[in-house]
């Protein structure tokens, strides 16, 4: 039973319409928005290469989650740049570093924001890389240990939640073994499990100063030609005790969304990189797109691949739009 019968443009012709049959929501709700803290006070210091996005001295950083929750956004992700970089990248486990001073106090002023860290040492080692560096190669699993310390120092300083992001062998079972032995069993694990190696990611790594000093993040992170092994990868930390799973980048990605919402039932996120923003800044500033219907279009592509969480750039001026 076709044309008269039916006419799928019944159901377009009012906005009252479209929204009662809307499958797809976005909700501020679902969005994490990442944060950069530095040290020192008073600083608000933009990132050249992310219009609108800052690193952070602690204090306003303070005042920048009060607006982020004000806003209805329950969670924000930290990152760090620390006061030196050394080739352990002792400053992302010091218990006095720069994301757990920032997650104290900012837990200390907003108990009720979840405040996410990401634990990886790349922000944090002089040569950029997420691991230990031993004759040219980056070292896994001397750098479960590190990862570990730097999980725990994270959790005794007040995280709701930790991030993996190094994408080595085996850190969600040695996180997850740490903070169990140190009474934080409650603490969940979001492990960032199909992280590519992606050029996406070039501007956070002038936000956060973390760009390898030699070679590349090929031999950890996932070749973007690879689509069943991220399945594989998934299904390890999930095993080894993830919580919340995670595809990154996620426009260029969103097979492997689908394939993940299909095959696992464990929450699933997806995280717009900051290429992913850049892009879409440079064309809107260019006069080239529509600013804010391309963001909204890309969230809820995400969303309608089966990401229940994102963490995006854009989640303050998202939940801004979304109250009116
Ligand atoms: C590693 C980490 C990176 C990002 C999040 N965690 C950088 C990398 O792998 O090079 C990238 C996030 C983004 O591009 O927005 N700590």
């Amino acid at each position: 039973m076709a044309f008269p019968i039916h006419r799928p443009r019944r159901l377009r012709r009012t906005e009252a319409i479209r929204d009662l049959v809307q499958e797809t929501r976005l909700s501020p709700r679902s969005l994490v928005y990442p944060l950069f803290a530095c040290p020192g006070s008073n600083i608000k210091e933009e990132i050249h290469s992310m219009p609108g996005n800052y690193r952070w001295s602690v204090d306003l950083l303070v005042e920048e989650c009060k607006s982020v929750r004000d806003l209805g956004i329950r969670a924000v992700i930290l990152f760090g740049i620390p006061e030196i970089k050394d080739d352990v990248g002792s400053g992302a486990y010091d218990p006095n570093g720069i994301v757990q001073r920032a997650v104290r106090a900012v837990k200390k002023s907003i108990p009720d924001l979840l405040v996410i860290c990401d634990t990886c040492l790349d922000e944090y080692t002089s040569h950029g890389h997420c691991g230990l560096v031993r004759d040219g190669e980056v070292e896994n699993d001397p750098t479960l240990e590190l990862l570990a310390r730097t999980a725990l120092t994270q959790a005794e300083a007040g995280a709701d939640m930790v991030a993996p992001s190094d994408m080595m062998d085996g850190r969600v079972g040695r996180i997850r073994e740490e903070l169990d032995s140190h009474s934080f069993s409650d603490i969940p694990i979001m492990a960032y499990s199909a992280k590519y190696a992606s050029a996406f990611y070039g501007p956070f790594r002038e936000a956060a100063d973390s760009a390898p000093q030699f070679g590349d993040r090929r031999s950890y992170q996932m070749d973007p030609a690879n689509q069943r092994e991220a399945l594989r990868e998934i299904a390890l930390d999930i095993e080894e005790g993830a919580d919340i799973i995670m595809v990154k980048p996620a426009l260029a990605y969103l097979d492997i969304v689908v394939l993940a919402r299909q095959a696992f039932d464990v929450p699933l996120a997806a995280y717009q990189v900051s290429g992913e923003f850049s892009v879409i800044e440079a064309a809107a500033r260019a006069g080239w797109i529509d600013r804010q219907r391309t963001v909204l279009e890309t969230l809820i592509s995400i969303r309608r691949a089966g990401a229940e969480i994102i963490l995006t750039y854009f989640a303050k001026e998202v939940a801004e739009w979304l109250k009116c």
